[in-house]
């Protein structure tokens, strides 16, 4: 039963929300929408209709920022004109920017940080009802013990939204909460707090309710997600790979996936666990950020390439198969055409499924931009990731036309982006899904398929896809490569 049922006949209000930044935010997006639907909520995606417009946002790079900043200026009019809708600001950049953002847009009625998101019902109520902005942030890093400021960073766990999932087969499940590194570009650690792991019968039971709900794959995130370890009442300790078995014992539950990893944790008990546990994707996103020792250590990644490329040996030689992406920074601090060419030839060496490329944005409040200079002109950053993302490019192309004529499983995740939005289960149309190690695949097939695991012939591949037939299990009985 909702806790807040509208009264019969009572007209609902209608939610807006756009989520910028990683799947964390779409996570959190989805449980803020869950909460205002049982507060009496419905959602719209049309923002003209809506009484309430959310934005759930991004600091990481000022791109991500100014997206923001520009959407709130264009609702600046349509709240002059309706002074009754509410307009909010959650996420990374509330807990970041706090009250200047209400300097810089005015007609803003709540800032709500990641770590207070429990409270957006309440909050919106409370500044309609006073007609002030409210704001609720958590505590910065350097404020009060370790306890005081972890504890300003509530861990939120309403009910969920089907409605707002990747597909109604897919679910986000959060294990791990901040982040301790400190890389010294990165702001996540100031707008996440501290690391804390989710205890595991928390996280086995929030699987099982999805599973219950028809949920076939679950991806648990983590910003460092190797490094979950959460100590029992009896001291012992469960680690990600402990983590993995238990929820591989989930009965209907298809898929387990993980996402980010770091390369330091990268251990022999997390891969072995990622071989022996059929469940699990074979699929490892393993962020480099630069193929140059000197940029690491400005960085302070905490490893050498010396110890990255000795990490993706040891997933090679006890994973065989698995697919490894990245993640790099180009134009970072002091980042000179050779130290470049050291991420480029990197590249060319480790053979990533893909590379997400980023060109260095310093972010107020870092360690880089308070002691490093951003001397790498924008005009640089720019040719370099197009470069590092050519030289990817051809190897994603080139590891994907190996696939062609080979039969790979994928779970068919739903219509493909060209295809009729909501297919019924006897429409023949475009679908998509992926493989174990986390390829796309597009092929036709009626939409019943939606939710299945079905063996693919993969007929032609580009960069970032591979092009199939759909063939029946008879037909492939002991053929399919769980790749
Ligand atoms: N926790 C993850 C990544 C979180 S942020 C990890 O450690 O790998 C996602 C990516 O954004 C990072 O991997 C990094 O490549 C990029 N990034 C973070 N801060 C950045 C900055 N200031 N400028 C450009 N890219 C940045
Ligand atoms: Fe940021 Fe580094 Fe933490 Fe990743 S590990 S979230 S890059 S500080
Ligand atoms: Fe952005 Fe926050 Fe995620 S800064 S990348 S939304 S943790």
């Amino acid at each position: 039963m909702p806790d807040a049922c509208p009264p019969p006949g009572a007209t609902k209000k209608k939610l807006y929300i756009e989520t910028v930044g990683c799947q964390m935010n779409l996570l959190d997006s989805e449980l803020v929408v869950g909460k205002l639907r049982n507060d009496g909520y419905e959602l719209t995606d049309d923002i003209g209709q809506a009484d309430t417009i959310l934005y759930n946002t991004c600091s990481v790079r000022q791109h991500a920022e100014d997206k923001i900043y520009s959407a709130l200026g264009r609702i600046k009019n349509l709240k002059r004109e309706k002074p009754h809708v509410s307009i909010g600001v959650l996420g990374c950049m509330a807990q970041k920017d706090q009250g200047a953002i209400l300097k810089r847009a005015p007609h803003v009625d709540v800032v709500i940080g990641p770590g207070q998101l429990g409270r957006v019902s309440e909050l919106l109520e409370l500044a309609k009802l006073e007609g002030t902005p409210k704001l609720a942030v958590s505590l910065p890093r350097t404020a009060g013990s370790r306890d005081s400021v972890t504890a300003s960073f509530a861990e939120y766990d309403p009910l969920r939204e089907p409605l707002m999932r990747p597909s109604p087969f897919q679910a986000f499940v959060r294990i791990m909460m901040g982040c301790d590194k400190f890389c010294t570009y990165c702001i996540v650690p100031s707008v996440r707090g501290p690391e804390q792991s989710r205890p595991p019968d928390a996280i086995l039971e929030e699987a099982r309710t999805l599973v219950d709900q028809g949920v076939r794959e679950i991806t648990l995130l983590g910003q460092t997600v190797n490094s979950y370890k959460h100590a029992g009442l009896d001291g012992r300790q469960t680690r990600l790979a402990d983590l993995l078995e238990r929820l591989s014992a989930i009965d209907g539950l298809g898929r387990i996936k993980f996402l980010t990893n770091f390369p330091n944790d990268m251990t022999e008990d997390l891969l072995q666990a990622v071989r022996d546990l059929p469940k699990v994707s074979r699929y490892l996103h393993v962020p480099a950020q630069s193929g140059c020792d000197e940029v690491l250590k400005r960085m302070k990644r905490g490893y050498t390439i010396g110890l990255y490329e000795e990490m993706l040996a040891r997933i090679r030689a006890i994973v065989p198969g698995a697919s490894v992406s990245s993640d790099f920074i180009v134009g970072f601090c002091g980042e000179t055409e050779d130290s470049f060419r050291k991420s480029c030839d990197l590249v060319e060496r480790s053979r990533f499924k893909n590379s997400f490329i980023f060109k260095y944005s310093p972010r107020l409040g870092t360690k880089a931009d308070t002691l490093l200079i951003d001397d790498v002109s924008e005009e640089s950053k720019k040719r370099r990731n197009a470069e590092l993302l050519a030289i990817q490019d051809a190897i994603s192309v080139e590891d994907h036309c190996a696939f062609v004529g080979r039969t790979v499983e994928v779970l068919v995740e739903g219509p493909s982006k060209t295809a009729s939005a909501d297919p019924a289960p006897g429409d023949f149309g475009q679908l998509v899904g992926r493989t174990w190690c986390d390829r796309i695949v597009v092929f036709e097939g009626p939409g019943r398929l939606i939710g299945q695991f079905l063996p693919v012939e993969v007929e032609r591949a580009s960069t970032v896809t591979l092009y199939g037939r759909a063939r029946t299990l008879e037909a492939v009985a002991g053929g399919v490569q769980g790749i």
